[in-house]
């Protein structure tokens, strides 16, 4: 009864695939960040709904991405992405009483322009405070990190659309390396395979199931995933197509983007100071983000750079469960947040 008078706060990560909401002791929404939009502007579908509609629409409707590259793309989309999600997590009449603090993640390479764009699609919401988070320093403490203390840890956060590696001592960053070269590429490397191998035209959706179904990091995997018949169109005849194809041939197909994820991690240490490098070299390093998910990767980075990988159990939301963490104790993380 007295809760409508109680003032919301909650946590964003505003990922380029995946959009979680969350409060400071709950998961409120996890979605897909697509939006379909219809010929009069109004929306047709968001998240979950909207992904299902992509590479399958008509004249009539758009399909957004409104993030690339883990940024802002696409602002009014985004801001009415954000709204309607924020919206079907909570009532209206949140909407009335306000919300009182918003905690949104954001990469930690990104420009002022950038961030600007996040903070003013935040404002809409009309927050007493609003605070942003550097996401890579929201996953160590949603895995648990803790980032306060004088000890490097080595933080990979493969997203959607970038890939983001960051040594940690005392709240803050000492070297970092960010790269647009994750789950989007990857989608995108095995679309081009196809094209240039077989002449044959696959769907970026289909791409990402064969990564989800089957991609590796390496040949040597256990236990082997069964073969995938790709349905796709033949370039030449405009006839529809099937082909398999195995994991081995997708560690093929991810290996230059794999190699220079794994070339930007090499060059992190080489640019960080020893000591921290001495506490990395003790603590090895901790792989996040829906790219960790790939097959073999834990092994390939330990044998080729020989340090320990501590793999996340539930990498899609490391994120989100920093940020909501933070949301939860501001005073005790006051010096990670930034306006
Ligand atoms: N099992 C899997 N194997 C490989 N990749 C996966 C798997 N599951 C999800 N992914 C990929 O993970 C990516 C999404 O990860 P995540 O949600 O961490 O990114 P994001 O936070 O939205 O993006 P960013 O951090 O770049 O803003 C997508 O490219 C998706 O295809
Ligand atoms: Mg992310």
């Amino acid at each position: 009864m007295f809760n409508i008078f109680k003032h919301q706060s909650f946590s964003i990560d505003l990922g380029n695939n995946n959009t979680l909401l969350a409060s400071a002791d709950k998961m409120l929404l996890a979605q897909p960040s697509y939006i379909v939009f219809n010929a009069n502007h109004s929306v047709k579908a968001v998240g979950e709904e909207a992904f299902e509609m992509f590479e399958k629409t008509h004249d009539e409707l758009t399909p957004v991405k409104p993030l690339k590259g883990g940024v802002i793309a696409d602002f009014n989309s985004a801001s009415t992405m954000l709204r309607e999600m924020v919206n079907r997590a909570y009532s209206t009449r949140s909407f009335l009483s306000g919300f009182d603090h918003i905690i949104s993640g954001v990469p930690y390479y990104t420009t002022e322009v950038e961030r600007r764009a996040l903070r003013d699609a935040l404002e809409q919401f009309n927050p007493r405070k609003r605070s942003l988070l550097f996401e890579p320093l929201a996953a160590a403490i949603g895995m648990d990190l803790n980032i306060q203390e004088p000890d490097g840890k080595l933080v990979i956060d493969i997203g959607g659309g970038i890939t983001e590696i960051v040594i940690i001592s005392l709240s803050g960053v000492a070297a970092f390396q960010s790269l647009k070269v994750a789950g989007d590429t990857f989608d995108m490397n095995i679309q081009d395979y196809f094209r240039r191998n077989y002449n044959m035209a696959i769907g970026l959706k289909t791409a990402e199931q064969i990564k989800i179904k089957i991609g590796a990091a390496c040949e040597a995997i256990d236990p082997v995933p069964e073969m995938v018949s790709v349905k796709g169109k033949d370039m030449v005849t405009g006839i529809p197509i099937t082909r398999r194809i195995d994991h081995r041939e997708v560690a093929f197909i991810l290996e230059k983007s794999i190699a220079s994820i794994e070339r930007s991690i090499v060059q992190t240490l080489e640019t960080c100071p020893p000591e921290l490098a001495a506490d990395i070299y003790q603590n090895g390093m901790y792989l996040t983000g829906g790219g960790s998910l790939l097959r073999g990767i834990k092994d390939r980075f330990e044998k080729n750079i020989k340090l320990p990988v501590h793999l996340d159990e539930h990498p899609l939301s490391s994120v989100s469960r920093g940020v909501a963490r933070v949301l939860a104790n501001p005073k005790k993380f006051s010096g990670v947040l930034i306006d």
